[in-house]
């Protein structure tokens, strides 16, 4: 028989083969780029109208199934299922805990999302997420794709993903870690975790379970990834979302404990949300808990709201705007706010690197949005290195000896205007084509020396030919042009020639 709702715990003990069920899902074209185009999603956790997506799916055919059962969270008739995925070993993936059965019916007990080339297990959620348990296993969120495109990929041997949840972190980071931690303090995320750690086949995870630093105990690894509980609330109702700790304590906690755990030149990734008094002070508490870690940092900010606006989207979320209790939780975060005298929230994520015994920068950049951060690895593995440099330079003008490689993963775009009958250009516009989405307005003589910007070339010497291209003497240009450069490189536009 099926079992109703209760909350679904692989048996990890009972041998299956996940490579197996991962080939039948991939032969099928349960992609996540197919599953977008069925939803008409651009991201995996966008919501959807089951009931549309339901009727699109409803002739019988291999991936159609697969969306129905692991999608849907529909069941489908056993001798459908049979005939038409024979792959599928419903027996072994009954008692492993996947499905369940009934009445000559098969039904999933979790979601399968694909995500690139993993596939990943999480709870489905109930049509009211007012009504999730405490301990629901998140699937891959806009959180969980920020984070992904925000860690920093060097090949390293040990690597810690905090609040692991399902592991989509761990997973990622085991392509290039040698070894990955992943801690969680719910013990069924962990359960999910392995069981997903099986499905994609990874190896050398190690799985603990335990609040912040604790399960890592005396270990320092050299990249620290962590999408922690960081909403801001007086609640303690899922744990995915809420610390136990007040204001943003865990932010704190986090981002101040990764001194300790960090190797020398180890980065650590996190995601969080802070609070502060005014529009113009965000960057400073979450950099003073930088403070003693021996950490360069890097503070990015994506939104900063009003504490109602942020309660109301939270709230909005996770309560639903029309459920009856949703004033009176409105009015409950907002006197918390009053209490602790919380006037801005804002939400984004830091990098920091571990360099000890010299002087540490930190810098911070507020940016429009995170959605469509893609990856950054390199992006800001140049930022560092720039950042790096100009923490040398006794003064601007040492830049002039300096050679650099202008990124390709950058496009300028013309725009035109008509004047006198023919189109001339007005404005020229340089932004990222992939990353953390710099962009800034440029001049015709500052696009051709990035244009120039070959590795081999000197800045002093680029300026010097586009001086006598322009018929003046380099002196006049170059300060204007180290101003707008330097700018340009701690964009991530040029690269530095060692
Ligand atoms: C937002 S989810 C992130 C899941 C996953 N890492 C991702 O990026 O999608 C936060 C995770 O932190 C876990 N968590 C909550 N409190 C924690 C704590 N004090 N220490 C460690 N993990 C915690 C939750 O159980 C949850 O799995």
């Amino acid at each position: 028989m099926m079992q109703g709702c209760k909350a679904t715990v692989f048996d990890l003990e009972r041998a299956w083969d996940g490579a197996k069920l991962k080939a039948v899902a991939a032969e099928a074209g349960y992609t996540d780029k197919a599953l977008a185009k069925t939803l008409a999603i651009t991201c995996p956790h966008e919501q959807q109208d089951i009931e549309v997506v339901f009727r699109r799916v409803r002739i019988n055919n291999p991936y159609n199934i697969l969306v129905r059962l692991f999608r849907l969270g529909r069941a489908v008739p056993q001798s459908e299922l049979q005939k038409i995925l024979p792959g599928l070993d419903l027996e072994t993936l009954t008692a492993v805990g996947l499905l369940q059965h009934g009445d000559g019916q098969i039904r999933s007990t979790v979601k399968l999302t694909p995500f690139y080339d993993l596939l990943l297990a999480s709870d489905f959620e109930p049509p009211a997420r007012r009504e999730m348990p405490a301990d629901h296993v998140l699937g891959v969120g806009a959180a969980s794709v920020t984070l992904a495109g925000l860690t920093v990929r060097r090949p390293v041997e040990t690597a810690l993903d905090l609040g692991a949840g399902a592991g989509i972190q761990a997973f990622l980071a085991a392509r290039h870690s040698q070894r990955v931690l992943g801690t969680d303090t719910n013990e069924r995320a962990l359960n999910f975790a392995r069981f997903n750690a099986r499905l994609n086949d990874i190896e050398g995870l190690e799985w603990r379970q335990g609040s912040l630093y604790e399960p890592a105990d005396k270990q320092r690894f050299d990249l620290i990834v962590s999408n922690p509980p960081y909403v801001i609330s007086p609640e303690s109702r899922f744990v995915f979302r809420d610390a136990h700790l007040p204001g943003d304590q865990i932010s704190e906690q986090v981002i101040r404990g990764t001194g300790r755990y960090l190797n020398e030149g180890g980065f650590a990734c996190i995601l969080f949300n802070w609070h502060h008094r005014s529009e113009d002070d965000w960057a400073t508490r979450p950099l003073s808990w930088v403070g003693e870690s021996s950490c360069d940092s890097w503070l990015l900010r994506f939104s900063c709201e009003e504490p109602l606006a942020y309660a109301a989207e939270w709230l909005g979320d996770y309560e639903g705007k029309d459920s009856p209790d949703y004033g009176r939780h409105l009015d409950e975060w907002m006197s918390y706010y009053q209490d602790m005298r919380i006037e801005r929230i804002s939400a984004g994520a830091i990098i920091m690197r571990r360099r000890k015994g010299q002087r540490n920068w930190s810098r911070f950049d507020a940016i429009e949005t995170a959605r469509g951060i893609g990856s950054s690895s390199d992006q800001i593995e140049r930022i560092f290195a720039i950042e790096d440099l100009l923490e040398t330079l006794a003064e601007e003008r040492e830049l002039l000896d300096f050679r650099f490689h202008f990124d390709e993963h950058h496009r300028l775009e013309h725009r035109l205007t008509v004047e006198d009958g023919r189109w001339v250009v007005c404005e020229e516009h340089l932004h990222a084509s992939e990353g953390i989405p710099f962009a800034g307005k440029v001049d015709m003589y500052i696009a051709q020396l990035l244009a120039g910007c070959d590795g081999r070339r000197s800045l002093r010497e680029l300026i010097a030919e586009g001086a006598q291209r322009a018929g003046t003497d380099p002196e006049t240009m170059i300060p204007a042009f180290l101003k707008v450069i330097r700018k340009l490189m701690r964009s991530g536009f040029l690269r530095l020639v060692k």
